[in-house]
Parts: structure tokens; C-alpha cells; sequence
């Protein structure tokens, strides 16, 4: 993935040009890390382009600015709107949406609160993180050797520039050693999730995802894919899970706005199931890209359209009254 280096990003209300977009040597974030961010996806779906599960993000991205003390002028709806705006002055069709609070140009020391908070919001094209190939074939992974952050260090639940530290240390590791990804352990060595993905494994039928107490991200997809394995009649539970249970599993699969559901076939080189896509993986996986290209009816109200001129919803309903909740 490369930048395309054109086009326009959205800072603290003005659009400016991508050249453009410059801050200060001195900004805080630079030095600290003090930013949190969000990572969505608008698809272009038959009904025209949709932001998958905006208001999710949205309000995710509220709660590490909470978390972190952190204020801007902006509440969910006019963050969406904010959203919306950039991705139509940029006239994409399908994109990764990169919204970021961060602490600006001051003054340098550990405490921020006299640095400003402020925003921006980046789009560009980003296809299959991992490759489109794995979505199908699946992944090699590793247990790393880094793990994630000890609850009461870093705030896993807020998704911060600071976590991405700890992200970077496990993904390049990995990939030193000739993985696509590496899966993380909590504090206590049981499972935690990937260098940017959450983690499901299935067993016996059961879908298993560690819970929000493991080090995690609560990401946005985990949650839409516990809810689709659910409307599909699957048991998902969430609970602690220990490393060797990832080694015995039927079927495993990363899940993320980037990774999309992709499985895992080996991880430490030791084959997951039969080393290929199980099934309900599988299964799992076609609900979720049929939801998020509009191919299967919203019928939890996950897809926000962007463009006006669209007439009606996947659900046939008037498109402006589809809104993500
Ligand atoms: C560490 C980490 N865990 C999980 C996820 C998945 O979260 P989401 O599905 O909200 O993208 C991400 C992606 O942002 C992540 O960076």
C-alpha cells in the first residue's frame, strides 16, 4: 500500500490539500504518542458507496478521547458529518477512513493538557490487508513474544497512537521471522488478539473470542461478527482462552476493519484444522462481506450512504433514513 499523495484531508474543519497537511515538528503527538484514531471503511456497494458501522467508530473514537482527556467541538453527528463531507470532496467510491485526535503544536513535556486537541480525517484506497489470497487461503501466524499491554499500563480499550508501539513491535517481529502476523498473549499468557485484528477460534462447533478483560481492542468487527454468527445460530462465547486451544482448534480467523475476516491456516507452524478456510469461517465470512457490500439486506442499520443522490436503501428503505447505530 502506498499513499496516492493527492486529494484532500480534512483538518480541524477546512479541507486542505494532501501536500498540505503538515503539522509542527513540535506537536506533541510526534513526541509523546498522545493520539487516538479510528480505522473504518466505506464500501461501494450496488446502492452506492456505505460507510460500514460509522457511528461505531465514531463513538469508539469518543471514548479514547475520553479515556485520554481529550475535548473537540465536534459530537457524533458532526463527526459523521465530517466524515461524509471528506469522503464526497474526494469523490471516492470506496476507501479506508482515518479520523485522529491528536495533541498539537505548545509546548513539549509529558503533561498535554496545554497542547491543543487537534483533528483530522484521512481517506485512502486500501484493499485486502492481508492479501486477497488469504482471505481465501488463510495465514500463517506466530505466537509473538511481545505481549500485548498489562491492564492498567496502556488502555487497550482506547485506541491510541500509543498501543501501535506495542502493535508494531508484534507485526514486525512476525514478519522477521516469515509470518504474515503475529498474535499476541495478555499478561497472564492467555490469548489476546493480533498486532491489529481481534481473534475468533471454533471448536466443536462453538465460536470462542476473547473477552474485552484479555488486552483487546473492542473492535467493530468482532462485535458484527459475534452478531452475524448469532442471526447465522451459532453459540459465541466470549471468555478466556489459553494458547494451546489456538494449536487444537477446528477453524481460526482474524477479524478487523483492515483484515476484514481472514483465516488463519498455521500458527507456530502448527496446522489449524485441515489448513485451510473451515467452514463455518467460511460461512461467516460470506455474511460479512455480503453485509458490508450491501449484498445482504442492513438489517441492523450498519450502512450510512454517502452520496444524496441515492433513492433507496439494501433495505428499501429511503437511503437517508439508513443510519448506522
Ligand atoms: C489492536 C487491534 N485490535 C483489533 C482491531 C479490530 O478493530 P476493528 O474491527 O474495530 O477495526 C484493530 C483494528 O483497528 C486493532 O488495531
Amino acid at each position: 500500500m502506498g499513499f496516492p499523495g493527492t486529494g484532500k484531508i480534512w483538518m480541524n474543519g477546512k479541507l486542505v490539500e494532501w501536500k498540505d497537511a503538515t503539522i509542527h515538528i513540535a506537536s506533541h503527538v510526534i513526541h509523546y504518542g498522545s493520539g487516538v484514531f479510528e480505522g473504518a471503511r466505506c464500501y461501494d456497494t450496488p446502492n452506492g458507496s456505505a460507510c460500514f458501522r460509522l457511528d461505531a467508530h465514531v463513538r469508539r473514537l469518543e471514548h479514547s478521547a475520553k479515556i485520554y482527556r481529550m475535548s473537540y467541538p465536534l459530537d457524533l453527528a458532526g463527526w459523521n458529518d465530517a466524515v461524509l463531507e471528506t469522503i464526497r470532496a474526494n469523490n471516492l467510491k470506496a476507501c479506508y477512513i482515518r479520523p485522529i485526535l491528536y495533541r498539537g503544536y505548545n509546548e513539549l513535556g509529558v503533561n498535554p493538557n496545554n497542547c491543543p486537541v487537534d483533528a483530522a480525517i484521512l481517506l485512502w484506497e486500501w484493499g485486502a490487508y492481508l492479501g486477497k489470497e488469504a482471505l481465501e487461503q488463510g495465514v500463517d501466524a506466530a505466537i509473538s513474544s511481545w505481549s500485548r499491554m498489562a491492564p492498567n499500563t496502556f488502555p487497550a480499550m482506547a485506541k491510541s497512537s500509543a498501543n501501535y508501539a506495542n502493535s508494531g513491535l508484534i507485526k514486525m517481529q512476525a514478519l522477521a521471522d516469515g509470518y504474515s502476523e503475529g498474535i499476541a498473549l495478555d499478561v497472564n499468557g492467555t490469548i489476546s488478539e493480533g498486532s491489529g485484528q481481534n481473534l475468533f477460534i471454533v471448536r466443536d462447533g462453538t465460536i470462542f473470542t476473547p473477552p474485552l478483560g484479555s488486552s483487546i481492542l473492542g473492535g467493530i468487527t468482532r462485535d458484527s461478527v459475534i452478531t452475524l454468527a448469532r442471526d447465522l445460530g451459532y453459540a459465541v462465547t466470549e471468555s478466556i482462552l489459553p494458547r494451546e486451544l489456538l494449536y487444537i482448534a477446528d477453524e481460526a480467523f482474524f477479524v478487523g476493519t483492515a483484515a476484514e475476516v481472514t483465516p488463519i491456516r498455521t500458527v507456530d507452524k502448527i496446522t489449524i484444522g485441515t489448513g485451510r478456510r473451515g467452514p463455518i469461517t467460511e460461512v461467516i465470512q460470506k455474511r460479512f462481506f455480503d453485509v458490508i457490500n450491501g449484498v445482504a439486506p442492513d438489517i441492523h442499520g450498519w450502512l450510512t450512504y454517502v452520496y444524496p443522490d441515492h433513492k433507496r436503501g439494501a433495505s428499501g428503505e429511503p437511503r437517508a433514513a439508513v443510519h448506522a447505530r
